[in-house]
Formats: structure tokens, C-alpha cells, sequence
């Protein structure tokens, strides 16, 4: 919290003893004395705040306006700030030991606010593919009505590829954000972080283009990008951090300079998280590393079960990737845990697909990830339905892809639903 009345200092410390962020998230960044004794924050529903005296709004806006750099040393307005929303922020950078966090009203907000904060008419976007559908409409279709202009990579691109890439991209304007996914959905494909800032490092003198990175399927448990070199991890909060299929919330965590900027696009056209959302996410983060680490485990059983099926074809998991090649080695260097989102390939087309997913009992058939509950969908059929067919078979998204997410509930239980409704097809 900012607020003049200043809680107690944060501590991330007990001594030289370094606190692990799953134990933060009880208690950092909120003082109980600040709120009647209140164990946990109240949800402050308020538009705005009053100030002690004049000096002090004025000094207030002078931080949210720009005049200082930095939050502002107190509240002023939710669409600025609220102390729910601060909190929050306080609790997410801790995750990636980052500088800085801003959260959203959804992943959208927060990755339409950094492209904005950015790129500008005649700049040139690169970015890893694929992407979150609504990530690529943004910078090729709406970003591109404004003269917008981008080139992409496939994820599992070399440094020789990254280079050639960083290259055209030179030859058709400034460059002025490395956009990235990893790892890409639906294909599971990673990205190699470490050559992608090597190759810029490369490519540009002076003033870097930002790296930013969807951080989405991975993190922040699984994956911690900013330290391969990334300048921002890009959230949907909406998926494992909410991580119980009810809110929509996105955020950036990473440099303080360059989160400052995207934070004065966000106090101007709004897309702040709202208190009731933040407060839940407070509540979220609390379980975030026994949410995750559980269906990271119920995953690996899931998985080793159904790799065999006489039914499956294949199973894209990242614990499954074959020792020696390249996707291998920058899972062994950029990631923590093969997380629990992953992609069935059924022997068969569409039928056998939607046979599978109609005769699901435990796990519900809905798109989204993250969730305690598992969740399955045919991208095919549906988050993918309008991509052009060429491109859905460079990507992989055939007819018989089941996408599931695992969630918290007794692995066996879940093996023997699939183990039905594989019977079913
Ligand atoms: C990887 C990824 N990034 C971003 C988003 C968008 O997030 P939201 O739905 O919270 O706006 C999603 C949503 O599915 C996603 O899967």
C-alpha cells in the first residue's frame, strides 16, 4: 500500500533467511492495524479517496500523473489505485522476484495497455507464434488499421532463425516490442528466451526494444522468464493464479521503468483490476503453489497413463519431450515443471473426439485452464473454429486434439473418468 498513513515496512526477510513467496502470501503488503485488526484485507469499495490536506492531493497526482515517476505516494482514485489493487501487486512480483507488478481487468486489458504503451504508426511488433487468438487479432488486425506493422517467428525458432527474423524486421521500421508466448497454445512449443535476448542484444544498439512474455501456462511457478533475460511476464490471471474458474484478471510483472510507462496508459484509459477481483485474487495466491504443484502432479499421472492408450495417438505434455532435442533443452533451461496443461491427440477425427468429450463425468467440458476442476475442449471446434485451415494444420490443430487442463482432484479418479470415456468412443 502507498497510503500517507504507511503500514509497517514489507519484510521479504527474516534475517539473512529469504521468505519463499508461498509464505508472503499470507500477509505481505498488508498491515492489519491499517484496518481495525482486520486479518485479512477488506474489500474497499470505494471510487475515491479523501486526503488529509491540500498539499498532499497535489502531491498524489503529481505521482500519477507522471510529474514523479513512480505509483504516487498515496490513494487518489480507483481508477489509479486502490489498496486492493496494491496488494495484489505487492504479492504477484513476488513470484518472479520482479521490481514491479500492474494487474487488469482481464489478460486482454493487460496486453492491449502494453501494446499501446509501446507501438506506435510505422513501428514494427516482433512476435513469437502462435499466440492467444485475441493476442494476434490485436497486433495483426487492430493494431495493423493503425499502421502497425509486425513479423513473427515460429516458438521453437533457433538463434540463427531469431537473427534472420530481427533483421527483416529492421528492414520495415522500428522495432519497438519483442513479443512472446511459451509455451504457445495449442502446439505446447517453447520458446528459447535466452537466444531471443542474445539475438537482440545482437541486433540493436542503445535503447533495447522490451521483451515481454505470455507467462500464462506456466507461470509463476513452472516458468520464471525474467530470468532467462525477459523484461516483462505477461499474465491472465484468469487461469492458474485466479485458479478456481471464477474471475477475469490480467497482469504484467517485471522492470519497474518500463512498468512505470504502461502504468500511465492504464491511469488514462482504465482497465484497472477492481477491489472485489483483487481481493480475490489476494485469496488465490494463498493456495497458487498447492493449487499448482497438485495438478502439476495429478498431470504427470494423468499422462503416463494415457500416453499408452490403445485410443491415443499422442500426448503433447512437456514432460514428454525426447531427451537431446532442442524443445528438450530449453525445457531443461527455461522451465521448473511440465505444468498441467496439455494436448490429446485421439486415434480419429472429430467423432472420436467429441465422443471422448461428451462421455466426460468428472472432468467438465469447457475451454479456459488453470482451474481446480479439469476442463476439456476440441480447439478445433471451438477456441480455434475461425483460423484458416491451412494454417490450423501448421499448428497441429487437427480434428482429433482434445485440450485439457488438470485440475486439484484425486488423479485416479480422473484416470478412471478418461479411462470411460476413452471406453465410449
Ligand atoms: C495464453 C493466454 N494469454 C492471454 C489470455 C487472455 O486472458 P483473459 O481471458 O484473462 O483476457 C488467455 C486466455 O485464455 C490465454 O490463454
Amino acid at each position: 500500500m502507498t497510503d500517507s498513513r504507511r503500514p509497517k515496512e514489507p519484510t521479504q526477510h527474516i534475517g539473512n533467511h529469504k521468505l519463499d513467496p508461498s509464505t508472503l502470501m499470507m500477509g505481505y503488503g498488508f498491515d492489519p492495524a491499517l484496518s481495525e485488526g482486520s486479518l485479512k484485507p477488506p474489500i474497499f469499495l470505494t471510487s475515491t479517496f479523501v486526503f488529509e490536506r491540500a498539499a498532499d492531493g497535489k502531491r498524489f497526482f503529481e505521482g500519477i500523473t507522471g510529474r514523479r515517476p513512480g505509483t504516487g505516494d498515496g490513494l487518489v482514485y480507483s481508477r489509479f489505485n486502490n489498496p486492493n489493487q496494491e496488494i495484489l501487486e505487492d504479492r504477484l512480483r513476488i513470484w518472479e522476484d520482479a521490481e514491479e507488478s500492474l494487474t487488469f481487468s482481464s489478460g486482454m486489458t493487460a496486453i492491449s495497455t502494453l501494446l499501446l504503451t509501446f507501438v506506435r504508426p510505422g513501428d514494427v511488433v516482433v512476435h513469437s507464434g502462435p499466440l492467444y487468438a485475441a493476442t494476434e487479432t490485436i497486433i495483426n488486425k487492430i493494431l495493423g488499421q493503425f499502421g502497425v506493422k509486425y513479423v513473427d517467428f515460429p516458438a521453437g525458432a533457433t538463434r540463427e532463425e531469431i537473427d534472420e527474423v530481427l533483421d527483416r524486421a529492421k528492414a520495415l521500421g522500428p522495432v519497438k516490442l519483442i513479443y512472446l508466448e511459451s509455451p504457445a497454445n495449442p502446439t505446447n512449443a517453447l520458446v528459447d528466451v535466452e537466444a531471443v535476448v542474445a539475438a537482440r542484444a545482437a541486433a540493436f544498439d542503445g535503447e533495447l526494444p522490451p521483451i515481454a512474455i505470455d507467462n500464462t501456462f506456466l507461470g509463476p511457478l513452472w516458468a520464471r522468464p525474467l530470468d532467462q533475460g525477459a523484461d516483462i511476464s505477461v499474465y491472465s490471471l484468469t487461469k492458474y493464479a485466479g485458479g478456481h474458474s471464477d474471475l477475469v484478471a490480467g497482469g504484467l510483472t517485471g522492470k519497474k521503468d518500463l512498468l512505470d510507462k504502461v502504468r500511465m496508459i492504464r491511469n488514462t484509459m482504465g482497465g484497472i483490476v477492481d477491489p472485489n477481483t483483487a481481493w480475490m485474487l489476494l485469496r488465490s495466491l494463498e493456495t497458487l503453489e498447492l493449487r499448482m504443484t497438485r495438478a502439476g502432479e495429478n498431470a504427470a499421472q494423468v499422462c503416463a497413463f494415457l500416453k499408452d492408450h490403445p485410443k491415443v495417438e499422442t500426448v503433447g505434455y512437456l514432460g514428454f519431450l525426447e531427451a537431446g532435442t532442442r524443445q528438450a533443452d530449453i525445457y531443461k533451461r527455461h522451465c521448473l515443471g511440465a505444468g498441467s496443461t496439455f494436448s490429446l491427440y485421439l486415434n480419429g477425427g472429430e467423432r472420436e473426439a467429441f465422443a471422448f468429450l461428451d462421455a466426460l463425468r468428472i472432468a467438465k467440458l469447457a475451454v479456459s485452464l488453470g482451474g481446480t476442476e479439469t476442463l476439456a475442449s476440441a480447439p478445433a471446434a471451438m477456441t480455434h473454429l475461425s483460423v484458416p485451415d491451412e494454417r490450423k494444420a501448421a499448428l497441429g490443430i487437427s480434428d482429433n486434439l482434445v485440450r485439457i487442463s488438470i485440475g486439484v482432484e484425486k488423479a485416479a479418479d480422473l484416470i478412471a473418468d478418461f479411462d470411460h470415456a476413452l471406453s465410449m468412443i
